[in-house]
């Protein structure tokens, strides 16, 4: 697939692995991109999942036919992007691996590789003809390793992870359609938050450090390639890694055994539906807690429910809670509720949960004994805080 004269599409997509990383559900599927810069050189960016070796041999040959790869620049040494760094070594013996200095020993440790592997350095430059590649490092953008390469005669950035998505292609390999953006930018912010979230600080410095670089085209790992609206997908990335809210909105989060906690769930999205306020309503226990970080890191409040169990927070809110912590996520309101049956607990232990984090507390944690009754807890004045 024919990006530019030189810059070919290598990558597959996957509509068969349920879970990212075996944890984050992929209900539209994923892609791994790889690309393929042709000059008198031939460099070819990263590789794809072990799954696809076959689909990704013929993708390859079908745009070099007999000839040889001259570099595998290896950005990344996450296994969705590095798994085929053998097949490729032994397919194509003369191919040198190009990379830096801390991914060396990470490849000998996946692959054994030892030999036939130039380290390259900050800023340094591989001259494949009329084109050149150049490397910078993005580390923790989101493996220590990673770094991203830019084409300066293509003005193409291949980023890696950074400016990913969730949801595979289908043909939608570039933004050439206008509503792509839009019709992506949901899976965008899933994967950020997913993936990316706990390293704002890391992405906001990578941001930056490429900030000066005059990019007409954004070719990450997965999703499509960014060519039209590549200002709207920085500007959300920047968004996101500054734990700005993206839009005024609840998102209601909750765990519930026998439908207590749940009822009150219920009752408070009523009450905002009422005042006209976005909101998202996250079961917790039926659905991954992967959705819930994604509206997490879009609307501004949070409010949260869980039963008290044993004395803690119910185990699936709090799985979701720690991953809120772990990704140091800030500035959103914050409000919790939940039912218990003697000494309670969870609604004191999840409001502190958030006073740690930051959050500016809504109001005190309405937590009630037994059955939710209506009119028994204030949502009402709940849903007025939360407009
Ligand atoms: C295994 C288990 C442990 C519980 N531990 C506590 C507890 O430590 N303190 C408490 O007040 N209630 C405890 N409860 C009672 C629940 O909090 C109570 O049943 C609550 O109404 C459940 O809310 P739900 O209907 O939203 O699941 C426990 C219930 C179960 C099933
Ligand atoms: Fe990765
Ligand atoms: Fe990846």
């Amino acid at each position: 697939m024919k990006l530019s004269e030189k810059i070919r599409y290598a990558g597959v997509d996957d509509h068969r692995e349920k879970n990212f990383e075996n944890q984050w559900p992929l209900p539209k599927g994923i892609s791994y991109n790889a690309y393929l810069v042709i000059d008198k050189k031939i460099a070819l960016i990263d590789t794809a999942d072990a799954a696809f070796a076959d689909e990704f041999l013929r993708n390859i040959q079908a745009e070099l036919g007999d000839r040889r790869i001259d570099y595998l620049i290896v950005n990344h040494m996450e296994p969705d992007h590095s798994a085929l760094l053998s097949l490729i070594s032994r397919e194509y013996p003369e191919v040198t691996i190009v990379t830096n200095a801390k991914a060396v020993p990470m490849i000998e440790g996946y692959h054994g590789i030892t030999d036939r592997i130039r380290v390259i350095r900050e800023g340094e430059s591989l001259p494949l003809g009329e084109t050149s590649l150049q490397f910078f490092m993005v580390p923790m953008v989101h493996w220590p390793e990673t770094m991203v390469t830019w084409c300066p005669e293509e003005k193409t950035l291949f980023s890696g992870d950074a400016f990913g998505c969730f949801g595979a292609l289908n043909g939608n390999i570039t933004d050439s359609k206008s509503t792509i953006f839009e019709e992506y930018k949901d899976e965008m912010i899933r994967y950020y938050a997913n993936i990316v979230g706990k390293y704002g600080t890391p992405v906001q410095n990578a941001l930056k450090k490429l900030g000066g670089l005059d990019i007409h085209r954004i070719c990450s790992t997965h999703g499509p390639i960014w060519e039209r609206q590549i200002a709207d997908v920085v500007s959300l990335y920047d968004k996101m890694s500054r734990y700005e809210p993206l839009e005024h909105g609840v998102c209601i989060a909750f765990g519930s055994m026998y439908g207590n906690t749940e009822k009150a769930a219920l009752e408070l999205a009523e009450q905002l539906r009422e005042r006209e306020i976005p909101y998202t309503l996250r079961n917790l226990t039926a659905e991954s807690y992967s959705f819930a970080l994604r509206d997490v890191f879009r609307f501004d409040t949070l409010v949260v429910g869980s039963p008290t169990y044993n004395n803690e927070i119910f185990p699936p809110v709090r799985q979701f809670l720690e991953g809120i912590r772990d990704r140091q996520i800030k500035n959103r309101r914050f409000a919790a509720f939940g039912s218990f049956t003697w000494a309670g607990g969870s609604v004191k232990q999840m409001t502190q949960m958030a006073v740690d984090a930051g959050f500016e507390i809504l109001r005190e944690g309405l937590s009630f004994k037994q059955g939710y009754m209506p009119g028994k807890c204030d949502f009402d004045a709940l849903a007025d805080l939360c407009r």
